[in-house]
């Protein structure tokens, strides 16, 4: 894989919100990672990955916190200026921190703000907000959504668990959903969601779903680079896999994710729920 790959690097797209849709409609598979500093962005964005999330996660990964909390706007901002000059061609997406987004007002001066001076072109909150979407939207801000596991309500949920399980929670999120996409959201990634859950929201919204331990059938996946990369002190969660372990190099890695995903081998049943 690794000969075959080197000569054969590809050629990075610029994805546009009008391509990832189109590449919905067509039936080919989004590819997401996360990145947090340039260098990572620049092999992300070579490897022909199609989106870039510069998620919270960085709380955990980078900072080496217990939760995504403690992660600021001030430190998004600077990540996501990272990654933006490392990946100058990418479709960057940035994560609004815990409480960044408390007020329709709020998030919006604060994804104004990831956006004029980080560099992304989409700005993504947790949760149903759909009177703050609908205003940030009413501003032209470009809204992902994100329903599932909420990292950013840890401390109430107590735990990192599989959400809509039951029937009642699974039509909850499809409802919550449906009514993100009327507000506005362009994207919307669920995290650690039944797998049929995941395929039935997917089906219902027009916009591209992309699922992180949500199964197969999403319109794309992402995870967050540092777990597919093997970079970590804890054991991985389930849904995640190691590709540094059938790879020479974390430019190979990058390159069998992009190419897994794109070919509906990531994730197996084994990363479902
Ligand atoms: O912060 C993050 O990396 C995320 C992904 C887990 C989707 O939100």
């Amino acid at each position: 894989m690794s000969a075959q790959y080197a000569s054969n690097t590809i050629t990075p797209q610029k994805q546009t919100i009008m391509s990832l849709q189109a590449l919905k409609q067509a039936g080919e598979k989004i590819s997401c990672l996360t990145a947090y500093d340039a260098t990572f962005a620049g092999l992300i964005q070579r490897a022909g990955i199609d989106v870039i999330l510069v998620g919270d996660s960085l709380g955990m990964v980078v900072q080496g916190h217990d939760s995504t909390l403690r992660v600021t706007l001030d430190e998004m901002l600077y990540h996501t200026e990272l990654v933006r000059r490392g990946a100058a061609e990418s479709f960057i997406i940035a994560d609004l921190t815990f409480m960044s987004d408390a007020t329709p007002l709020l998030a919006a001066e604060n994804a104004a703000r990831l956006i004029q001076q980080g560099g992304a072109r989409m700005v993504k909150l947790e949760g149903a907000k759909t009177e703050t979407i609908a205003y940030m939207v009413d501003q032209g801000i470009p809204v992902c959504g994100h329903l599932g596991l909420l990292p950013q309500r840890i401390y109430q949920q107590g735990e990192y668990r599989v959400q809509g399980k039951s029937e009642q929670a699974a039509e909850q999120i499809i409802s919550d959903a449906l009514a993100l996409e009327k507000a506005g959201i362009q994207l919307l990634i669920l995290e650690c969601v039944p797998a049929q859950l995941a395929a039935n929201i997917s089906q219902q919204l027009t916009i591209p779903v992309i699922g992180i331990g949500a199964g197969s059938e999403c319109d794309g996946q992402v995870l967050v680079s540092y777990d597919m990369l093997g970079l970590s002190l804890t054991p991985p969660p389930r849904f995640t896999k190691n590709y540094m372990q059938q790879s020479a190099s974390i430019f190979d890695a990058l390159l069998a994710y992009h190419d897994d995903v794109k070919n509906g081998r990531f994730p197996t049943l084994a990363e479902s729920f």
